[in-house]
């Protein structure tokens, strides 16, 4: 560990990033306004209960990955795993007064995860949340949606996975029958699984042990454990999709690793990212808020920013812009070019031109290599010689020719040289 890198599985995003990230959060907040959705912004760290009991007790984010700390007044309270326990908690009273609301988000999540490719303790989402009562066009919309989002950022490359948790009734029901298929098949499965059998069996499709995997695969069609009115709600949401020619793949494993999710589930995966590769997760859910006493319904999604990024990159990032260095870069040669160079700055960026004025002291070679660095377009030179003359030089740094101009109105030429 350096003592210059911050903590594992958080990283810095440099100036040469930034660019992809606003990029995706522009687009993100076009796309996601199009459908009638307002950013909201929550805080980063909330109530401890109001994870564990939204997101599930027994889920692996709530035993294994918050960071969960008690503050000096001796509450709990954990840094933000994921975003939609919060959005449903700051929305509960309109939700509960009947509103409908729709909000996305962004900012970063914390999940004290094993760092790898693609997986961070420290990592940004993306997401979604649309408070609304069960309705399969509603879970087609959201989908359509983040397909939408992604194809407007670049991404083709991604497959989408769509399954059904069941209805909140449904649920329970299709659980125990599940355990029933499993019973006879617990010697095989391992240690961590024979704990999912006994909190949630369903935990069991998604181990990466070969032994459960061989289980899982062998089981029957699991459609089958759900009434008809779960099944029927899936159909429809998938059939609006079809109509819409939004590639899917109805996966039956798909379980999510979340509690609060009743009714459609969905994931995105890229070919592009290693083991990590799931950019977008989400799906239909039901949460309580602490102090609610009905549950608040919707449906929503989050993407991984970091994750996004690296999908993009993968199918060359054509469409997202590369970052632009300022296109001014201005060399003094003594005090008095300083003080005349610091204006022509000013009147530079008041043209809405970026430019950058050098004070250092030191030989024209080393200001010029630092020009040469900074990714100018013109670098603007002035000692005492041009001073007496009343001009700048003006060196064009992709050709290399070199040109006088007048001080008077040297903003104004250099602006017009960049349009040319
Ligand atoms: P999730 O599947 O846990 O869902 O996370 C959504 C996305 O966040 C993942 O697909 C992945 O791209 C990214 N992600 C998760 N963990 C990490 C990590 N440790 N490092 C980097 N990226 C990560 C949720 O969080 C739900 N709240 C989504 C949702 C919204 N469901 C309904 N509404």
């Amino acid at each position: 560990m350096g003592i210059f890198n911050p903590p594992p599985g958080t990283e810095d995003i440099l100036p040469g990033e930034v660019a992809s990230w606003q990029f995706i959060e522009k687009n993100a907040g076009d796309v996601f306004s199009l459908y009638g959705y307002a950013e909201l912004r929550t805080p980063v760290f909330e109530y401890t209960e109001l994870f564990s009991k939204g997101i599930g007790e027994q889920t692996e984010v709530v035993q294994k990955v918050m960071y969960t700390f008690e503050d000096r007044g001796g509450r709990s309270l954990t840094l933000r795993p994921e975003g939609t326990a919060g959005i449903i908690r700051a929305l509960a009273d309109t939700a509960q007064q009947g509103g409908s609301p729709r909000v996305f988000y962004l900012g970063p999540m914390f999940r004290g995860e094993r760092p790898a490719a693609g997986r961070k303790r420290q990592f940004h989402q993306i997401g979604v949340e649309n408070i609304s009562a069960p309705s399969p066009e509603l879970d087609a919309e959201c989908i359509a949606m983040l397909m939408h989002f992604l194809e407007r950022i670049g991404i083709a490359k991604a497959s989408l996975k769509i399954n059904t948790r069941g209805d909140a009734a449904d649920r329970a029901n299709a659980g125990a029958k599940l355990r029933e298929i499993l019973l006879g098949k617990l010697d095989t499965l391992c240690e961590e699984c024979h704990r999912r059998y006994e909190r949630n069996a369903w935990r069991i499709l998604d181990c990466k042990n070969p032994a459960c995997c061989q289980v899982v695969s062998s089981l029957p069609p699991l459609d089958a454990l759900f009434s008809e009115t779960s099944r029927s709600y899936l159909s429809r949401c998938l059939d609006i999709l079809s109509k819409q020619g939004v590639a899917f793949e109805k996966d039956q494993r798909l379980v999510r690793g979340l509690d609060y999710y009743a009714h459609t589930v969905f994931e995105v995966v890229h070919s592009g990212l290693g083991a990590q590769n799931a950019i977008a997760g989400g799906g239909r859910y039901e949460i309580v808020p602490p102090g609610a006493k009905n549950p608040v319904p919707g449906v929503g999604f989050a993407c991984g920013v970091e994750r996004l990024i690296m999908a993009a990159k993968s199918e060359g990032a054509g469409a997202i812009p590369t970052p632009r260095s300022a296109p001014v870069f201005i060399v003094s040669i003594g005090d008095q070019a300083k003080t005349l160079n610091f204006s022509l700055a000013q009147s530079l960026r008041a043209a809405g031109v970026a430019a950058v004025a050098d004070f250092e002291d030191r030989s024209m070679k080393s200001a010029m290599r630092a020009a040469g660095k900074s990714g100018a377009i013109f670098t603007v030179i002035r000692g005492d010689n041009e001073i007496q003359r009343g001009c700048v030089v003006l060196k064009n740094m992709q050709d290399g020719s070199q040109a006088e101009i007048q001080t008077d109105g040297a903003a104004a030429e250099i602006a017009a040289r960049l349009k040319a």
